[in-house]
Parts: structure tokens; sequence; C-alpha cells
């Protein structure tokens, strides 16, 4: 590492906790890669230091960050503007130090809608998809979906007020409907693509799925935004009941992507950090 890293070459991720964080491997490992002299760290950042943090940042002048649990929401009261995707979805995960300002975007849905059009092409626009959950993630996820034109989304979640308040809140984005998960189970056969956005599944309690396998619709798509494990007991089920799987890693490696072209004006190599990722999780 050169002693003449200057303040604009150095980026980071602010969270609580970030120790198990793949970003700066994956950012790093790119820098390199492009030759850059740039360094990515994660910072750990209790919420009661969010704004400090935010404005010694700033101070520093770094070129930008991201941002992760918990801090999505609060970092926004922090920054000078918020792209129209982020200001929708309610929450930010990439910051920029542009010339108007510190800019804050989102990067989580259009990152997932990437790894998905691989699988899907052109019929997304016509599929039908049913999103479990309700959360920061679900409404990362229909915001991209909605955006990249994707006409028939229902959402479903345990506590179906949280799928109607989310309902009203993309209710801009046309073709959303929120539907009681009993009433959902029941319309399984007709989804083309299934997007498991909660926690229900991921490591330590394993064991769990989020929606049954059973009346998938032949060649249904079945999506698990977890990566821990890499394939879930509900992908590898899909999965042996006939269904294409798609796991959360493209969802990470793409966000990060969109994130390093933001900062650096760089396509970066997204395969290869794939690949380091997946090295990583392997
Ligand atoms: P994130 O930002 O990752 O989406 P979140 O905002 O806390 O996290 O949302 C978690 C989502 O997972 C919610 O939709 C939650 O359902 P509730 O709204 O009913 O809480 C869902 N979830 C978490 N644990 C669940 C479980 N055991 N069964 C079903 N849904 C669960």
């Amino acid at each position: 590492m050169s002693c003449l890293l200057h303040a604009e070459s150095l980026y980071g991720v602010i969270g609580h906790p970030v120790g198990h964080s793949l970003s700066p491997l994956m950012h790093n490992d790119q820098f390199q890669h492009q030759g850059m002299p740039s360094f990515y760290h994660a910072f750990d950042v209790l919420p009661q230091h969010l704004e400090e943090a935010v404005q010694g940042l700033k101070a520093l002048g770094v070129s930008g960050f991201n941002v992760t649990v918990p801090h999505k929401i609060e970092v926004m009261q922090y920054l000078d503007g918020l792209d129209e995707e982020a200001r929708l979805i309610g929450a930010v995960n990439t910051v920029v130090n542009e010339e108007n300002g510190w800019i804050g975007y989102n990067t989580d849905g259009e990152g997932y809608v990437q790894s998905l059009l691989t699988k899907t092409g052109d019929m997304l626009r016509d599929a039908d998809i049913l999103v479990i959950g309700a959360g920061g993630a679900a409404r990362a996820v229909i915001s991209a979906l909605t955006g990249h034109g994707a006409k028939r989304v229902t959402l479903t979640n345990r506590t179906f007020s949280k799928a109607e308040a989310l309902q009203e809140r993309l209710a801009e984005r046309a073709g959303i409907r929120a539907l009681p998960t009993e009433e959902a189970e029941k319309e399984t056969s007709s989804f083309d693509i299934i997007i498991n956005t909660t926690s229900v599944g991921m490591s330590p309690h394993t064991e769990n799925m989020p929606w049954p396998v059973e009346n998938l619709k032949p060649g249904c798509i079945c999506s698990d935004l977890i990566y821990n494990p890499l394939k879930t007991k509900w992908l590898q089920e899909a999965q042996k009941a006939g269904a294409d799987i798609l796991n959360g890693t493209g969802m990470f490696v793409g966000q990060g992507a969109i994130a390093f072209q933001k900062w650096t004006g760089i396509h970066p190599d997204t395969e290869r950090m794939h690949d380091v990722v997946m090295k990583q999780l392997g």
C-alpha cells in the first residue's frame, strides 16, 4: 500500500456490525485489478456516532462510501440530496461526493434486478412476480422491478398491514398488489418468479422455508436474497421440484458494482467481483 494515498482515493462502508462484510475484499481486489491506488475499509459505527462519522468522512473529502444496517435510513438526513430511486425506497446504501454535494443512492434493488435479468431476459416485464416480505430489502427490490417495467408484482408478508403500507408507498409505480399470505399461497402455480426478501432460512435457522415448493409453475424462478447459506433449504427444495434458482450473491455483487461505477466512473469487472466473493463464501 502506497503511503501517498489521497483522501479522494478512500472509500468504505459504515455499519454496525460490519466485521463480516465482504465489501472491503471485493472492492480492494477490484481497485488493484484496475491499477487504482485506492482503498476501501469497513468502519464499525455505532448508531449514536453516525452523524459524527458522516461529517468526518465529508470533512476528510473521501470520494464516496457505502452504508449498511442499521444506518440506511438515518444517514439520509446528513446528505445534501437523494437520487429518485433512493427517495422512493426511503433508504440509502451508497453515497457519492459530487459537485453539487453528497448524494445518496440505493443500488441494492438495481443490483438485484441486474442479476435477475441474467435469468429472465425480456420476460421480466410480463412475468407474474411474487415478492415475500415488506421490509427494506423488499422495498428496494420492488422499486427496481417496477422501474424495469415489471407490470405484475404481488406482495405478501407475514404482517399483512406492512404489505399494504408498502403497496401504498409505491403507489406511483403501477401493477403492485398486496395479498395476504394464505391467498397468495393458493396462487403459487401462477407465479413465474418468486423472490424471498425475508431472513427466513438464513444461517443459523437454515431449516426454515419462506414458501412452499408444492404447486410451483413449471419453469418458475425461485430467488432468495440470502447468500448465507449459498443455497438455502428453500432453494434446494425448489430446485428438486424443477425450479430454476438464484441466490443473493448476484445482488451483493451487483449493488457493489454499481457503487464502484458511480464513485470511479469505471465499469468494474463484475465477473471477477463475483469470483472473489464466491471464493470467500465457498
Ligand atoms: P430488511 O431490511 O432486510 O428487509 P426488515 O426491514 O427488518 O429487514 O424486514 C424483514 C422482513 O422479513 C419483514 O417482511 C418480516 O416480516 P414482518 O413484517 O411480519 O416482521 C420478514 N420476516 C422476518 N422474520 C420472519 C419470519 N420468521 N417469518 C416470516 N417473515 C419474516
